[in-house]
């Protein structure tokens, strides 16, 4: 196991196997912190470290399994990193994936499994962290929401709730630990080339006898040009390292080429303009 020579920061980051935590994990290596790199499944360990090899940083990087949905992984490896560390200066909730479907026929075991990754296990180990950082007075904590935190779309409500989830949790989590110096920061990125596309997405079946088929063909096609027209993922990982480094981070960091236009759009236009213009974008007839 690498050990953090003394006096270097520590950054715990959940989902490091691939996309955003990966490329944030070697991002922090490179910028000389020393990065805990958790995952579901150690056999991926060599996403990391080969890369990391490569760079010359191996030595910064120690891998751990976490898997963010089971509180006794969460129970056992919190008390070994502070034990082994010394704590966590920054902790990086990236650890997701995104489900899609629509509201009616995505099975309620579905929409679980969603929260239970991306708002359970992200408040999960949040808790585990927060005494260190709190009685520490030092610390700050990165979530990975989403542009899908700030506007829903249609085929999308169970990934954009749980990063609805995200936004409020940090939000109100904010306000509870900046009398105690610790900073709670929102990444919201637009659409990245990362697998996100291919895991969640890929799964949407629906039925031949759907009265959403339609809709579903059309939502795939876009989801599928999206995700052929999405930015390099490395940007958010070196906005990661840019937000870690500073001494009073903002709340929100919309990243992405068309996220923060999106977003005050949806402020500024008058709702019904706003859902017609998403409507006649996503592409949905109307069936009346
Ligand atoms: N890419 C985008 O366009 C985009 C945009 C906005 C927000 N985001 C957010 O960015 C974060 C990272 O996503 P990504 O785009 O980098 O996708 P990704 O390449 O699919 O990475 C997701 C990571 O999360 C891990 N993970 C999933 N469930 C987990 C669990 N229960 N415990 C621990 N790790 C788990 C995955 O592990 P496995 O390798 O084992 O599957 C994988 O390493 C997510 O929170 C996502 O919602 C992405």
């Amino acid at each position: 196991m690498a050990l953090p020579t003394k006096n270097k920061s520590v950054v715990l980051i959940t989902g490091a196997s691939s996309g955003f935590g990966l490329l944030m994990s070697l991002a922090f290596a490179e910028a000389g912190y020393f990065v805990i790199a958790s995952m579901r499944h150690l056999t991926k360990k060599e996403f990391v470290l080969k890369p990391a090899r490569d760079k010359g940083v191996e030595k910064n990087i120690s891998c751990m399994k976490l898997d963010i949905t089971h509180q006794e992984e969460i129970d056992s490896v919190v008390p070994e990193i502070i034990e082994c560390y010394g704590g966590v200066d920054i902790l990086i909730n990236n650890a997701g994936y995104a489900a899609g479907g629509f509201v009616e026929e995505v099975p309620l075991e579905d929409w679980r499994g969603q929260f239970e990754t991306n708002v359970f296990g992200l408040i999960a180990l949040t808790k585990a962290i927060l005494p260190h950082m709190r009685r520490k007075k030092h610390g700050t904590i990165i979530n990975l929401s989403s542009v899908s935190g700030k506007m829903a779309l249609p085929g999308l409500a169970p990934y954009a709730s749980s990063k609805f989830a995200v936004e409020g949790f940090s939000e109100a989590l904010r306000l509870e630990m900046l009398p105690y110096g610790v900073h709670v920061v929102l990444i919201e990125p637009g659409s990245y080339q990362t697998d996100i596309w291919s895991k969640g997405m890929n799964e949407l079946n629906v039925r031949p006898d759907s009265p959403y088929n339609a809709d579903t063909q059309t939502l795939m096609k876009m989801v599928s040009r999206i995700a052929q027209t999405a930015d390099n993922p490395e940007e958010v990982a070196q906005l990661a390292v840019k937000l870690a480094q500073m001494d009073e981070p903002d709340l929100r960091y919309p990243v992405g080429r068309r996220t923060k236009n999106a977003i005050r759009l949806k402020s500024l236009l008058p709702w019904k303009w706003f859902e017609r213009a998403t409507l006649k974008k996503v592409g949905f007839r109307n069936k009346t």
